[in-house]
């Protein structure tokens, strides 16, 4: 079996024998007639002007790139990562982020995690950047995780901030990847929430019932927390697996929050046709990819805690009849619930199932998943493809929400990948994988494209006051010890 490194020789050397690619293809070209010579040099001349035309129309049309130019000339500061800010919200006029990071100091829990207003962004295209938060934990997660910031800053046509709750080890990950951005051409300010493993474990104990055997742990488990570590100025965010990556405009993610019932605060694929008894039919969706109304998770109090009990002001929290209502009372022995197989996705199933009002189906284009047999067989291939013919070869979409729909792939999912890395199986070498024949360019484009190359920012773009922010938020506490540092409960 070929190793995981040696993918890239082999594929690309095959069938030009010792010379380049480029030299081979070099040499068939000064074999053909000379009529195919000449077209062929006006249209690579018209591939170069016609684009410089376009972007000249479209800077004078007003577009993005006209509108970041008109930002003032002091928000033109060269950024600097490795000045980080240890907090959130200090992005006002006159607190720039390369004054010493020392002023921001004195209050930072309570700034941080209950009132400021958000940053601002550079460009105010939208009112809110693209926001994401992610729990990312021990190096390799991180480093799955980097490629996934990595896809969305490719993609991405607006601000993004991405918000992380994650330990030590994968920060320093991410940070490392990220030093490497300097000129990107939007705005990206990246929050870290770093916690220590016993704080995880006490706020689990506070809830006091909830408990996992998945492969996940505990740190699977912040999922059901992420309402109580970002700061409530966070109202919306998108939750992504570490092990997946965008192949398209993260913003069409974004923007379907707008489309959403007022009740709805958590969105995520389903899968109707599925349904194991000994996994409660949890398996019938998805928690790789959810959307957030934080907001309202917050205002029901998702899940419980001991503070809020003995508080007793009056809000019931949302947990423990859930959970009740799917797994019955906790062991009287161990205090948990019992068979939870599928980690946090047992306990949304259950508090969905509890509240369906809550919930809304995410579509599949979301959900590209190597867990799913054939990805419903779609694959890269003929660029020609038709709709109709598409449509022909989708497999496994009867008795979804799907059914006689085109799914068109914009997020791909590789779990269920027995490596540490998704990217490092050694599956993506053998050409009689499926997996590989239908998605193994594309992890080996996005693995492979480099950080540098997001510094898409040039001089002539007149963009270089877009950068990236590093926060750190420290000590990140949960919504519950906020709570309790507030109403003074002991
Ligand atoms: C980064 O951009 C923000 C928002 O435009 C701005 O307030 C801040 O001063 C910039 N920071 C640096 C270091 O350039
Ligand atoms: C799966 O897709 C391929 C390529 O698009 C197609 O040739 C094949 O017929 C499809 N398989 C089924 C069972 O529809
Ligand atoms: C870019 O900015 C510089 C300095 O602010 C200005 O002199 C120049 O005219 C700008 N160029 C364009 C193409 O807008």
């Amino acid at each position: 079996m070929p190793s995981s490194t040696d993918y890239g020789d082999t594929a690309y050397r095959s069938g030009s024998q010792n010379l380049p690619r480029w030299r081979s293809h070099a040499k068939d070209f000064s074999r053909r007639p000379l009529l195919v010579k000449q077209v062929t040099y006006l249209a690579i001349v018209l591939a170069f002007i016609l684009p410089l035309w376009y972007f000249h129309h479209l800077r004078r049309d007003g577009s993005v790139a006209q509108i970041i130019a008109e930002q003032p000339p002091e928000d033109l500061v060269a950024l600097d990562v490795h000045n980080i800010i240890p907090h959130y919200g200090h992005n006002s006029p006159g607190h720039h982020a390369n004054k010493p990071a020392v002023s921001a100091l004195p209050s930072i829990q309570e700034d941080a995690q209950t009132s400021p207003a958000p940053p601002l962004t550079s460009s105010q295209v939208t009112s809110d950047p693209i926001t994401f938060a992610f729990v990312i934990w021990e190096p390799s997660s991180a480093i799955e995780g980097a490629l996934l910031i990595k896809s969305i800053l490719m993609y991405a046509s607006e601000p993004v901030h991405i918000h992380i709750i994650c330990d030590e080890s994968a920060r320093l990950e991410a940070e490392a990847r990220l030093e490497l951005l300097n000129h990107p051409f939007y705005d990206v300010a990246v929050f870290f929430y770093q916690l220590p493993w016993q704080s995880i474990q006490d706020r689990l104990d506070r809830e006091g019932s909830i408990w996992t055997s998945h492969s996940a742990g505990a740190a699977g488990l912040l999922k059901l927390l992420v309402h109580e570590i970002l700061p409530e100025t966070v109202k919306k965010a998108i939750y992504v697996d570490t092990d997946a990556f965008f192949i398209s405009n993260p913003l069409l993610l974004w923007k379907q929050f707008d489309t959403l019932k007022p009740e709805t605060a958590i969105v995520m694929p389903s899968h109707p046709n599925l349904g194991a008894a000994e996994w409660h039919n949890a398996d019938r969706i998805c928690s790789c990819v959810i959307l957030f109304d934080l907001e309202k998770l917050r205002n029901i109090r998702l899940i419980d805690s001991q503070i809020y009990r003995e508080a007793n002001d009056g809000v019931n929290s949302m947990s423990p009849p859930a959970f009740r209502a799917m797994f019955g009372e906790p062991d009287s022995q161990t205090g948990h619930y019992e068979n939870i197989m599928l980690g946090d996705q047992s306990y949304w199933w259950a508090i969905i199932s509890y509240q369906p009002d809550l919930y809304e189906h995410l579509s599949y284009d979301w959900e590209i998943s190597s867990c799913l047999v054939n990805t419903y067989n779609i694959t890269l291939g003929d660029d020609m493809t038709t709709e109709e013919d598409e449509l022909k070869s989708l497999q496994h979409t009867p008795g979804t929400p799907h059914e006689g729909k085109l799914v068109i792939p914009k997020l791909l999912h590789f779990n269920c990948i027995p490596t540490d890395l998704y990217f490092e199986w050694p599956g993506w070498s053998d050409p009689s994988e499926p997996l590989n024949q239908h998605w193994g360019p594309a992890v080996k484009y996005h693995q492979h494209y480099k950080w540098i190359w997001l510094n898409r920012a040039t001089d002539r773009d007149n963009n270089s006051q877009a950068n990236l922010t590093i926060h750190r938020v420290e000590p990140a506490l949960f919504a519950d010890e906020i709570y309790r540092n507030k109403h003074r409960v002991q």
